[in-house]
């Protein structure tokens, strides 16, 4: 397996600007892919997302066609997550049909990349399957000899640029966390912290929006905790706001997250209300053996700010249930750490071991039956507060961003200026394309989202 840390400086690139689909120059040698199929398949968080339409540029520009079916690939590239238990499983799920198909002469090489190619799994995973190419998060470059095209280099420092296509494109500002927390697998996977420039962001954002990018998302891991030369996020955010017509941002943390930064997501006309501000746990105890490094009141204090500075912006947060040692004292710390900041929606997890964590060795271990009976109370709580939020938006008239357009059950999907998600109806989306604005009132609210027109 190549570890990430074998990741050198850059020599030579391959031209991953190009857009995908576009041939390659008529001087250029004979596509090493010409006449091959590929097949990505992505897992986990947007920075997959992200890294995956990276590597598809290079599967593209050697010439490959991309298919959606293992069975129609020649190659199959699995980009992985790590963070969860089950999405390992699914992973293995995944390479025991494609040894199969291998054995069968159809997929003819395997590449398991991402967070899970970067975990100690990987060599077990690279026997048992069969697998032809294992990359960790921060060698993917090396996907493009594998791909037939010249060998290429680059820097741990993520300076490579985004996606440029559609209506919406993620900039990534920053990679890997200085956190150690718990539970947590990022940092081995990923990494320490590592910041691209203020200018090489900024060239990227206006590049996009120049070719025609309506809404940027700035990525990282604690994208709040971006810094560079004496600059801080906020003033990163501050420049990209005036750069691009429609921003946001994730995932913060609360450590970093500056009220700066939150009373500039009210008063700037371009940045997206939503906070994505993962807690955890309300428990002061449990946060310190996660070391989160705050207490629950601090998080609150923030979130007042955020309600204040943004009054329609939705939040959000991230929960763990059961992490070990967690008594039914400090579930009640979350219950009402929940109902004192009314999130619109959470992402409940429940704890899961990972290989390599402190967590992972710890004692108390919480019996699923407890951690079913938790999680289900928190679900509840967040649904009720987010339902009940979503009720008080119907009659309110909306400026829509249109994500997706019609599709066959008859729905387009927008959002908010704060962050709310919208499903409009036929009518009312009148043939609205990905990207485009407009302007209806809430009819209905669900739990999870806002109406605008019948309810299909
Ligand atoms: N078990 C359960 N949830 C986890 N997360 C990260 N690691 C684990 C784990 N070992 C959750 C955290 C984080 C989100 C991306 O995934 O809530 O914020
Ligand atoms: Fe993981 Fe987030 Fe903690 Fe970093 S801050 S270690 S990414 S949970």
């Amino acid at each position: 397996m190549t570890d990430m840390a074998d990741a050198t400086h850059a020599t030579t690139r391959v031209p991953l600007t190009r857009k995908p689909g576009k041939a390659a120059p008529a001087d250029a040698a004979p596509s090493p892919g010409a006449g091959k199929t590929a097949c990505i398949r992505t897992f986990g968080c947007q920075m997959n997302v992200h890294d995956s339409d990276r590597m598809r540029r290079m599967i593209l520009d050697a010439g490959y066609a991309e298919v959606q079916a293992y069975e129609e690939a020649d190659i199959v590239v699995l980009n992985t997550c790590y963070v969860r238990e089950n999405a390992v499983d699914r992973v293995r799920g995944h390479l025991g049909e494609l040894s199969r198909l291998k054995k069968e002469g159809r997929v003819k090489k395997v590449a398991l990349t991402g967070c899970v190619g970067a975990a100690e799994e990987a060599s077990g995973l690279e026997r048992q399957f069969g697998i032809d190419l294992v990359l960790g998060t921060h060698n993917t470059y090396e996907l493009a000899e594998f791909v037939g095209l010249p060998g290429m280099e680059e820097t741990r420092t993520p300076d490579l640029p985004g996606t440029g296509d559609g209506d919406s494109a993620f900039v990534t500002i920053m990679t890997g966390c200085n956190y150690q927390c718990s539970y947590c697998i990022v940092p081995t996977v990923r990494g320490r912290m590592a910041c691209r420039p203020m200018e090489d962001i900024v060239a990227e954002v206006e590049g996009l929006v120049a070719g025609g990018t309506k809404y940027i998302t700035l990525l990282g891991q604690t994208v709040d905790a971006w810094r560079y030369d004496g600059k801080r996020f906020c003033d990163l955010l501050e420049r990209v706001s005036e750069a691009a017509p429609r921003v946001w941002f994730t995932t913060s943390h609360p450590s970093n997250m500056e009220d700066r930064t939150l009373r500039a997501m009210g008063e700037r006309g371009t940045i997206v209300g939503r906070l994505h501000l993962p807690v955890q746990s309300g428990s002061d105890r449990m946060l310190k053996i996660m070391h989160r490094g705050y207490k629950a009141e601090r998080y609150r204090r923030k979130i007042e700010v955020f309600r204040e500075a943004v009054p329609d912006g939705a939040l959000s947060t991230d929960i763990i249930v059961g992490h070990p040692g967690e008594t039914d004292g400090d579930h009640d710390r979350t219950l009402e750490l929940v109902e004192d900041c009314a999130f619109d929606s959470a992402y409940i997890f429940k704890f899961s071991p990972r290989g390599g964590t402190e967590a992972a060795e710890m004692e108390g271990r919480v019996p699923d039956d407890v951690v079913q009976k938790r999680f289900l109370q928190i679900l509840r709580a967040v649904e009720k507060n987010g339902f009940e939020a979503n009720q008080r938006k119907v009659g309110s008239e909306e400026e829509i961003y249109i994500r997706r357009g019609l599709s066959d059950s008859g729905q387009a999907i927008g959002e908010t200026w704060g962050g709310h998600a919208v499903r409009l109806d036929r009518e009312v989306s009148n043939g609205a394309e990905p990207g485009d604005y407009v302007r209806a009132s809430i009819s209905s609210a669900g739990p999870h989202a806002l109406y605008a027109g019948a309810r299909g």
